[in-house]
């Protein structure tokens, strides 16, 4: 079985704490610590808007797709798709 989670950020949410330490999250979900942020998003810095990159189980580029073909039919990266 596999799962498609989509990520659409390429740098982490800064959140500071009531204490004033600063919280790197990670957003591009491929951080090596995650929840926290790795740096390893650097590598998400040359992605296009309209394409759909896919990473395998160690968090290397593995391939790319213009369009996705669900059983509902096409979807255009960055389209919602309703379950
Ligand atoms: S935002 Fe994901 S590793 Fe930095």
């Amino acid at each position: 079985m596999a799962r498609i989670v989509v990520h659409t950020k390429k740098a982490p949410y800064i959140y500071k704490t009531p204490k004033g330490d600063v919280v790197a999250i990670c957003m591009c979900g491929l951080s090596d610590t995650y929840p926290l942020c790795s740096g390893k998003h650097a590598i998400t810095a040359d992605e296009e808007d309209e394409v759909v990159y896919f990473y395998d189980p160690n968090k290397n580029r593995a391939g790319k797709a213009s369009k996705i073909v669900l059983e509902e039919g096409e979807k255009e990266p960055g389209e919602s798709v309703k379950v």
